[in-house]
């Protein structure tokens, strides 16, 4: 049976280009980039190479980038960091920071974790779309506000958020902003010379890169307290020895999306425009999310009648990946948090699924998912108490 990936969202096929320029740095260049002997040189090499490819697919400079193990250890890290930071430096009553309720487990749960420590957080509602809106941010801005964090593209329903604006807004009242961009970077076009984010997190493993590497954008004047302790790497902010072929793969792979963003997100585009068509032609569907405001590749859906892991479950059957919620909280049976905060009661959440193309995907795989996703949703109809109650 031919497998057909819709949850590109989740994680991505390494590109073979990508694999192809890791390869050398697990064995004939494999020395710790700290040494420095012939081997460190050829690792650091690799490690000051990897650091300008993602500087300039954000039109930053590469002394603005910090490696990581990935989105969450880069949204900690900049989370804790400034607030931290900040604590020491002003020691300020009840320093407070803003945030929105569809923010990913990374920033959420960091934020919860600060709020033990005495931390004020806002978490502010979107609307039915998922959109946030920037007058009501800058009305929650109060005298001890000094870190603002919101996502730039979500993970689950792929709104886009009003992140140049809001992070203008910061800007304006002296306050840093920081955005998770993990699912944005490549499928929206960022200057950092232009927009004035302070931080910004990516990981590799979305954009066709291995898993476990990420970056964090540290805007030249920002100072982060360290949470990571030890042997001083990347300027003290993240300690342990370098994971080159990450890091070397993670430069591949903004090189290669620098160089193919445009035609990526067109193909992406069409493919999801398609499937949004077509499977809202099929009764009682509706699409999560921004209609317009959302990311190239994401396409989220509610069926009335349905349990989305059965849904889930019966594609899976046909060879067809996709995903209820978000990949983190995709075990657990809780409804999403932000599938509840643009305003779907339990039982929509449940029917939700969420299918994410990527730049393998075509056309003809699209074909197939449109032929057979309808006739399971029918199919599980037919015997959901949900639907019969609804229709009869
Ligand atoms: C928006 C967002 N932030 C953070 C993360 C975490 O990234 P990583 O898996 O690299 O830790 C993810 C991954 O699902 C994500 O989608």
């Amino acid at each position: 049976m031919n497998r057909i990936f819709l949850d590109n969202a989740s994680t991505t096929k390494v590109d073979e280009k990508v694999i192809k320029a890791m390869l050398p740095y697990f064995n004939t260049k494999f020395g710790n980039a700290s040494s420095i002997h012939a081997y460190g040189r050829e690792a650091n090499e690799g490690l000051e190479k990897g650091r300008e490819r993602v500087a300039s697919l954000l039109k930053a400079k590469p002394e603005e980038i910090i490696f990581t193990a990935g989105g969450t250890e880069s949204d900690n890290i900049a989370i804790k960091g400034i607030a931290y930071k900040n604590k020491q430096k002003r020691k300020i009553k009840g320093p407070h920071i803003i945030t929105c309720t569809i923010e990913h487990p990374a920033v959420l749960e960091a934020c919860k974790h600060l709020e033990l420590q005495g931390f004020s957080i806002t978490y502010l509602p979107v609307d039915q779309y998922g959109l946030l809106d920037p007058a009501e941010l800058e009305t929650a801005i109060g005298p001890n506000t000094f870190l603002i964090t919101i996502i730039y593209g979500n993970n689950e329903i792929g709104t886009i958020e009003p992140v140049k604006e809001i992070s203008q807004i910061a800007h304006d009242h002296d306050i840093i902003f920081h955005t998770d961009a993990v699912q944005a970077v490549t499928k929206e076009p960022m200057d950092l010379q232009k927009t004035p984010i302070d931080l910004l997190a990516l990981s590799a493993h979305k954009i066709y890169g291995p898993k476990g590497i990420g970056a964090l954008f540290i805007r030249k004047g920002v100072k982060l307290e360290p949470i990571i302790h030890g042997g001083g790497h990347e300027r003290g902010l993240r300690s342990s020895t370098y994971n080159i072929p990450g890091i070397v793969g993670l430069g591949t792979a903004c090189a290669l999306a620098k160089e193919r963003m445009d035609s990526d997100n067109i193909h992406m585009k069409n493919l999801r425009d398609y499937l949004i068509k077509e499977l809202l032609t099929v009764e009682e569907s509706y699409l999560n999310g921004h209609p317009i405001k959302r990311l190239p590749n994401n396409a989220h859906f509610r069926f009335s009648g349905v349990e989305g892991e059965s849904l889930l479950l019966s594609l899976d059957e046909v060879g067809i990946a996709a995903a209820t919620g978000s990949a983190c909280s995709s075990k657990k049976l809780a409804a999403s948090h932000v599938l509840t905060a643009i305003g779907l009661d339990p039982v929509e959440s449940h029917g939700s699924i969420r299918l994410t193309v990527g730049r393998n995907n075509t056309k003809k795989e699209i074909e197939f998912v449109l032929e057979e996703l309808p006739r399971i949703i029918n199919k599980l109809r037919k015997i959901s108490p949900l639907w019969t109650s609804q229709v009869g």
